[in-house]
């Protein structure tokens, strides 16, 4: 089987990674592509064993929240034709959920995260590096929107989480890693171009 390649989705909260995965993963099934999408969200670490007040103090923008180490073992074992058992995760409690999916090895593997270009354990995963550069003012109108109707919060947990966690780690951590890229995408999942060249340039590399 053909090894499979793997794509990485970055860029600050808000950016419309998920909206460009899905688009992008839409059309790539489209031309009968194999395709797996991995969320970084789901490799939050868990807290099951904290009380929520201090699951509620977390840093979520820092690549410590993240357990990179299984999410680098699953793409090696991806790229090894292995099947994983990926876990899920709940942005209202914090923590993992009890249950595990299990995926076999895809052609193309897309991951989308906050902070996947800034591990040095994954970088050397990823056959291609995207990063979303979506203006902050517009990546935070969308992540007021969706944490006060998907995540459970109020106005005012978003915007003190903003200011203490949120932004400061997107100027140390996800701004720094743009230039690690291979492409960037300015407009978001509306970038037809950006789109046809990534589907171009997976066509052409994973030998589909
Ligand atoms: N987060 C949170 N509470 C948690 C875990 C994570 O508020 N218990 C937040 C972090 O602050 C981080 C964000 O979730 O900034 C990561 O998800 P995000 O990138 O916003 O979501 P996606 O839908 O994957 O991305 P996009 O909006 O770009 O589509």
């Amino acid at each position: 089987m053909t090894l499979p390649h793997i794509i990485a989705i970055s860029g600050a909260s808000g950016s419309g990674k998920s909206l460009f995965t899905e688009t992008l993963c839409d059309e790539l099934r489209q031309i009968d592509t194999d395709v797996l999408v991995l969320c970084e969200d789901h490799y939050y670490r868990d807290q099951t064993h904290l009380e929520m007040s201090e699951r509620e103090k977390t840093n979520y923008d820092h690549p410590n929240a993240f357990e990179h180490e299984l999410l680098a073992q699953h793409l090696r074992d991806l790229k090894a034709g292995k099947s994983i058992q990926y876990p899920h995760y709940c942005f209202k409690t914090h923590t993992r959920l009890q249950k595990l999916t299990e995926v076999t090895a895809h052609r193309v593997v897309v991951v989308e995260g906050i902070l996947l270009l800034a591990s040095p354990e994954l970088m050397p995963l990823f056959d291609l590096k995207v990063y979303m550069d979506t203006p902050l003012d517009i990546c935070l109108l969308r992540r007021i929107q969706r944490d006060l109707t998907e995540r459970g919060r109020t106005l005012d947990s978003v915007a003190k989480q903003y200011e203490k966690t949120v932004k400061p780690m997107y100027h140390q951590f996800i701004q720094p890693c743009r230039h690690k890229a291979n492409i960037v995408v300015t407009q978001g999942g509306k970038n037809r171009p950006a789109l046809e060249v990534i589907k171009a340039h997976i066509r052409n590399t994973s030998k589909l």
